[in-house]
């Protein structure tokens, strides 16, 4: 299939089907040439992460609003102001290859629209421009109540103008390495020598950053599972649970497993259970293990629900990576933007309180629950523990003494793009909680 064609298909599916992009690009995999396979990914990433800003200067130049039946149409339209804003390819081939696949989406007439649109940007860009730094969507490129939600969290410093923005940064490829394998520097070497460039990330002992991107087969040690790809906000938790020899250690909300194989690394002679939700996804935590060649025991069940599957040991440690708007991910999965919707927020919310409460008798009196998030919201993160320290007396707050992260009221925040080597993009947005029973 044509790269741009399938651009176009991918975008329908997340658009028009709520389908999420690795699956929406997976769906067409069999008729993606594997030749073309990182343009689309670029471009269909890429489309996502601006939409409200590609829609925003769409409508300034297309005078009739397109019919539902034609979306796909919009989509092209906004696929070829993407490359001619955001993409190094030729304005001239990015108009007349995006105008070539009205054809192929069987639509001629839409030919001449494709065309003038596009070439009007190109002449009206500067205008449109200027009017796009007044609208909130477009100059930030989220949905409204994204933008509010986020601001209602982050007003001191316009933290949230700095969040909004790092949200549309292209994220960074980033390596853990399994330290009690091989030395850090040592694989920064092995990395040169196949000349891909890379640096050591500066909070996780364990982090690596690549300037650009590989595929993983590529990587020296990934297939022998010493070397994984996690973000390196996702590292801090296995050193903040800190699990020691002999423990019975709890991995709540698991799949697919990237940091129940860090605990594992961090201590191998653990007895760890991993529990999810979704069995489906235990898969994933299986193949992990398989990979690395720990060992965990492995539950679909619901945390929410202990009475269903706990054995009645305590635990020693708990780590609950609790299910969550994913706003501090925004950059590694733009999708979120127009899949999420704002209603999830309070169900997310409650969720994430039950399953603190239910998982608390599960720990033992002196053991350490750590409360992690992916989310930059203030309600899943510092007021969820705030309320929850309110709830259990015999809960007490550890202090975090790092030097990342923001100090909250409770906990500690890791906003996006914090971390960054020589002006380059850092770590995810990340909440941390370390909460000791008394
Ligand atoms: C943030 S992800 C976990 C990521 C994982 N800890 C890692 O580092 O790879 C949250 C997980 O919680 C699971 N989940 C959601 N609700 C749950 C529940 N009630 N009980 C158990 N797992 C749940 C989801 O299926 C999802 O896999």
């Amino acid at each position: 299939m044509n790269s741009r064609l399938a651009v176009v298909k991918v975008l329908s599916q997340v658009t028009l089907n709520g389908r999420n992009l690795p699956d929406a690009i997976a769906h067409y995999s069999d008729v993606i040439d594997e030749n073309d396979r990182s343009f689309i990914q670029a471009m269909s990433y890429g489309v996502i992460r601006f939409y409200p800003r590609l829609q925003f200067i769409a409508k300034q130049l297309i005078s009739k609003p397109l019919k539902t039946k034609d979306q796909d149409v919009l989509l092209l339209i906004l696929s070829g102001l993407y490359q001619l804003i955001e993409m190094r390819v030729p304005d001239h081939a990015a108009v007349s290859e995006t105008v070539k696949v009205t054809k192929a989406l069987k639509k001629p007439w839409s030919k001449n629209l494709v065309n003038a649109v596009l070439r009007n940007y190109q002449r009206q860009a500067a205008t449109i421009n200027n009017k796009l730094d007044k609208n909130a969507e477009a100059k930030y490129a989220h949905p409204y109540w994204w933008i509010k939600l986020i601001k209602t969290s982050w007003q001191e410093n316009d933290r949230w103008q700095k969040i909004l923005n790092a949200n549309n940064i292209n994220p960074p490829m980033t390596l853990r390495i399994n330290t009690r394998h091989i030395e850090r520097e040592n694989y920064l070497t092995q990395l040169k020598q196949l000349d891909i460039t890379a640096s050591a990330g500066k909070y996780s002992a364990d982090a690596i950053y690549l300037d650009k991107p590989v595929p993983v087969n590529v990587l020296p040690l990934f297939n022998e599972g010493k070397v994984s790809v996690q973000d390196e906000a996702a590292q801090l938790a296995a050193v903040l649970l800190n699990p020691q020899k002999g423990e019975r250690i709890l991995d709540a909300c698991a799949a697919p497993g990237g940091k129940t194989i860090h605990l594992l690394e961090q201590e191998s002679d653990i007895e760890l259970t991993a529990l999810d939700i979704e069995e489906s996804r235990l898969q994933k935590i299986q193949e992990n293990l398989n990979r690395t060649g720990f060992k965990a025991k492995l539950l679909a069940a619901n945390a929410f629900e202990p009475v269903s599957w706990w054995d009645n040991k305590m635990f020693d440690r708990i780590l609950l990576d609790a299910p969550c708007s994913a706003s501090g991910v925004i950059r590694r999965h733009p999708d979120i933007k127009l899949l999420r919707q704002e209603h999830d927020i309070a169900k997310l919310v409650h969720d994430q309180a039950q399953i603190l409460n239910a998982l608390w008798p599960l720990l033992k009196p002196g053991g350490m629950l750590l409360y992690a998030t992916c989310s930059v919201i203030a309600e899943e993160n510092t007021l969820q523990i705030q309320h929850f320290l309110q709830q259990q007396t015999d809960a007490a707050l550890q202090p975090i003494n790092t030097d990342w992260g923001l100090q909250q009221a409770a906990g500690k925040q890791i906003l996006p793009g914090e971390g960054g080597i020589d002006g380059k993009n850092g770590m995810d947005g990340f909440f941390y909680a370390l909460i000791q029973k008394q």
